[in-house]
Formats: structure tokens, C-alpha cells, sequence
């Protein structure tokens, strides 16, 4: 049986590292995914392969490990870039940014208000606002649902979810500040209508792979099926 998990559930296995290479995801980019601390969260790293310049998405948990894989990547860290603003996808930053010059912290603009520690540079952003690292330019993809200013950076044929979409699964709207409405059409209206073969890395290991397509997703993941938000509504309270 398929599971389906939501985001901070009630795994509490013990903390986990997994360093994955998978560099063939993405034309211009070096793309390492980390399996970092109690919540199963992804971390990544992703450089530009020409100039090695980096960003660390959702740094959490475990600094020394997420410095350790950037050096032996040899990718110097100039930018974070957050998903959202819940604990386990930022509680390191403040560590990071000790260590490395990091003058740009994209937050959404939702959710950068929330931001109170001076040593982060936070810089706003909004829907399509283009982020460049090296030679390469990407997006964001404002997704509300899980977290009024949940966004997404689509890079280079690939898409860093945080926990809107999950392999099989989708993030919880049921947390201070989350909308159900909103993370249908979000999933149903935004990231649905990705190029299929956009590689999909989520921010929780919480399928059946660690990463997957926006055609496996549309194939596989139950809550890319309905319709209508009627249909949406009714299918979350199955569960
Ligand atoms: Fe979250």
C-alpha cells in the first residue's frame, strides 16, 4: 500500500544522513540532496558546474555535515534560499551564514516579516522573481498552502518543492497559517503544469524515491488527481 505522509508527522526515527550524487538531473548543475536530522528533510545543495557557485536550500539541523559535503563539492555557498520558514527548514541558517559570506537569504515576502535574527540578510521575494547562481537562472514559484509563503526555486529543468509536494504525497494545511484552498490549486494549478519531465526534489523523504518527475507525480501521486476543489476538499478528509 502506498504511503502517504505529511509533512513534520510523527516519524521521530533517529537522525539520518544520506549524501546522494545525482548530478545527471540537471544540464548545468552539480545537485547534492541530503538526508539530515530527525524529520527526514531533505537539504540541498546545488551549484552552477562552471563556477562552482553555490546555494543551500532549507538548511537545517546538522551545519557541520551540509559544510562538510559543500567543501568536499568544492561549492562555495553564497545564497539560501528557504521553502518556508518552519524550524526544520531553517534552524541552521543562522550557522551557515557564520561560516560563509551569505549576503542573500530569499524568503517569501509572506513570511520574511516573521524573520527577526540581524546576522541574516533576508531578501524578499515574490512569484517569478528570477534568482542566478553562476551562469544559471532560475525562478520562483510562489505556492501557497502548507504556509502562506511557501515557494519553490525551478532551476534548470528541475523543481525544489519544499513541503508543498512530496513523492506521493503532498504538505499539511492544517498548520498556523496554512490554506487547504490554497495548496490545491498550488499543486493542481502551478506545479501540475511544470514541463512533465521537471525533476521533482521535495523536501522531506517521505515516498516511495527521493526525487521523481511532475509525469510520475501526475501518474502516482493521488493528491495531483483531483479536478476540483470540491474533489480536493473531499479527498483530504479521507484522511
Ligand atoms: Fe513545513
Amino acid at each position: 500500500m502506498r504511503r502517504h505522509r505529511f509533512s513534520n508527522g510523527v516519524n521521530t526515527s533517529a537522525p539520518t544522513h544520506l549524501f546522494i550524487r545525482m548530478d545527471k538531473t540537471s544540464p548545468n548543475l552539480i545537485i547534492k540532496q541530503l538526508e539530515i536530522g530527525p524529520l527526514e528533510n531533505f537539504v540541498y545543495l546545488i551549484a552552477d558546474r562552471e563556477t562552482k557557485e553555490g546555494i543551500v536550500i532549507d538548511p537545517a539541523w546538522e551545519t557541520e555535515e551540509i559544510i562538510r559535503e559543500a567543501e568536499l563539492a568544492t561549492i562555495v555557498l553564497s545564497k539560501i534560499f528557504v521553502t518556508h520558514i518552519h524550524p526544520d527548514h531553517i534552524n541552521a541558517a543562522k550557522e551557515i551564514v557564520a561560516y560563509y559570506p551569505i549576503e542573500e537569504v530569499y524568503v517569501h515576502n509572506l513570511e520574511s516579516p516573521y524573520i527577526n535574527d540581524p546576522s541574516l540578510t533576508i531578501i524578499s521575494t515574490f512569484d517569478e522573481d528570477e534568482i542566478t547562481l553562476g551562469t544559471v537562472t532560475g525562478s520562483v514559484v510562489h505556492t501557497p498552502g502548507h504556509s502562506p509563503g511557501s515557494q519553490c526555486l525551478y532551476i534548470d529543468g528541475v523543481i525544489f518543492t519544499g513541503d508543498t509536494l512530496f513523492v506521493d504525497a503532498c504538505g499539511r494545511a492544517d498548520l498556523p497559517g496554512g490554506d487547504i484552498e490554497d495548496l490545491y490549486y498550488s499543486l493542481n494549478e502551478r506545479l501540475k503544469n511544470l514541463p512533465e519531465d521537471t525533476v521533482v526534489y521535495p523536501g522531506h523523504n517521505y515516498g516511495r524515491t527521493k526525487t521523481s518527475t511532475i509525469k510520475q507525480e501526475k501518474q502516482n501521486n493521488i493528491f495531483l488527481s483531483p479536478t476540483s476543489l470540491d474533489d480536493f476538499l473531499k479527498l483530504f478528509q479521507s484522511f
